[in-house]
């Protein structure tokens, strides 16, 4: 089977958060399993960019509203990534530095999809799936359904996976002239509460719908950003398929990244050599336990109760523990976070921003990782704390619920600490809990870090159910 991925996002090219992982990796892994597979995304001013070689594969031009656009598509040389990646430049839109955030990402956006959707129709060879991945391709489905001018690709099916319906890309009406001429009959499926929403579009013309997560699946039917009725409506086309991790990126026995390799043997050492390496540089305190956070400082991911849950455990637990974090995103949860460096020295650090290697390094060094997610569709960090064995301690949401379970389940399966509000009052029980288990009982807690190593996240399961959605 030949599978499109349409993304704006894609690791290592350009990466914002999750969805960068998940289309850097499945397609590797579809490939494998005796499939073509291929990404096209935005082409922006990455390093990726500017390091590998390219040719280009077509010319095109397409109207946005009044104004004709030119753009290119261009194709990595080597393979280097496992799969052929095709990026599209549209002059003066698309080539910027960042993936978004720019005042204009709507126009962007369109001018993407429109270019892909014109290259695919000229190209004289079809895939059989156009995969696309959250709003920013979500009208994708539409135009090759509806729109005049892409006849070519009215047969083909598609399939959006939606990694975070939060975000839902709507303009008004208004901006209607930017789209590409369809029928008119149709504009209902552009429609949601009045506005033109790419993401609800997706969802009523893709052929299939897919969640990153079983859980997040069910809980859109009443948690949607508003689309809750649609993803009800439409209940019999949408299925959650869990994400799986890059097993070859993401592996402690072989990360170059790491300050001291190790595996599930030689966990306890490795932890031990990794933590003392960081807390050096850092001014932590190796002898006491490790409390990491990783990710976007944003409500969805509950970064504001942590500067406050932080400051009580502190005085609670005497500073018999430490913190770090890492991270960027609200200006106001930055400042708290970081004025906690002076309040304390020696056992608190934090890293406002992105960085890929420190991350690496923290999932190694970390004894715990603090996920209060108030939404989180899958997740990945607390996938990559099982890999190197750090206890994840997650709110039971999402994806969280789909991959930990409570290390005081009955049965002695579980291996992580599970809360259920994104509150700091939830948060500091189950850091005192985490405190209880660190100290008090060390042989199970190291028993557990050796169980959570040896569970199998990786992609090929979840590639395997993709290809099996495509079948039907
Ligand atoms: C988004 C979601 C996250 C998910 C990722 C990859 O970033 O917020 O939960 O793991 O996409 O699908």
């Amino acid at each position: 089977m030949e599978i499109i991925h349409v993304s704006a996002e894609c690791y290592p090219v350009a990466k914002a958060g999750g969805l960068g992982d998940v289309v850097g990796a499945l397609p590797k892994y579809q490939t494998k399993l005796g499939h073509v597979a291929k990404v096209v995304m935005p082409m922006y001013r990455t390093k990726f960019l500017y390091d590998n070689d390219w040719e280009l594969v077509h010319e095109g031009g397409a109207w946005l509203g009044g104004t004709w656009f030119k753009y290119a598509v261009i194709k990595e040389k080597t393979n280097k990534l496992g799969f052929d990646l095709y990026l599209v430049d549209v002059n003066g839109l698309l080539d910027r530095e960042k993936i978004y955030g720019y005042d204009d990402d709507t126009e962007r956006f369109l001018s993407f999809q429109i270019a892909v959707v014109s290259w695919l129709n000229e190209w004289g060879h079809m895939p059989d799936v156009v995969h696309v991945h959250d709003y920013h391709a979500g009208l994708i489905p539409f135009f090759m359904k509806y729109a005049y001018g892409f006849e070519n690709l009215r047969s083909v099916t598609t399939v959006l996976t939606i990694h975070n319906a939060q975000y839902q890309g709507w303009m008004g009406w208004n901006k209607r002239h930017l789209l590409p001429a369809f029928d008119d009959w149709k504009s209902g499926m552009l429609d949601w509460a009045d506005m033109i929403n790419p993401l609800a579009s997706g969802v009523k013309c893709a052929d299939k719908v897919t969640t990153v997560s079983p859980s997040y699946m069910e809980e859109l039917r009443f948690a949607a950003n508003g689309l809750e009725s649609l993803f009800e409506y439409e209940r019999g086309k949408c299925v959650g398929i869990l994400n799986g991790i890059d097993n070859e990126v993401w592996n402690p026995a072989k990360d170059p990244l790491l300050h001291t390799k190790y595996s599930a043997k030689t966990v306890v050492k490795g932890k031990k050599a990794n933590k003392e390496a960081l807390a050096a540089q850092y001014n932590l305190d190796p002898k006491k336990p490790l409390f990491v956070f990783i990710g976007r400082l944003v409500g969805e991911k509950a970064a504001e109760i942590l500067p406050g849950s932080i400051d009580q455990s502190m005085t609670m637990h005497e500073q018999r523990l430490n913190f770090m974090m890492l991270g960027s995103g609200e200006t106001r949860v930055e400042a708290a976070l970081q004025s906690l460096v002076d309040k304390y020295p020696g056992n608190y650090a934090c890293y406002i921003g992105y960085n890929e290697q420190l991350a690496h390094q923290l999932y190694a060094a970390a004894d715990f990782l603090l996920m209060p997610s108030r939404v989180e569709p899958c997740g990945l960090n607390q996938m990559y704390a099982l890999r190197y064995g750090t206890v994840p301690m997650v709110r039971n949401t999402g994806g969280l619920r789909d991959t930990v379970i409570d290390i005081g389940a009955p049965n002695f399966e579980g291996f992580g600490l599970v809360f259920n509000e994104a509150t700091a009052w939830d948060l500091n029980e189950s850091i005192n809990r985490a405190m209880g288990w660190y100290y008090e009982k060390p042989d199970i807690l190291q028993a557990a870090r050796k169980k959570m190593m040896a569970i199998d996240h990786s992609w090929e399961s979840s590639a395997g159910a993709y290809l099996n959605l495509y079948a039907q």
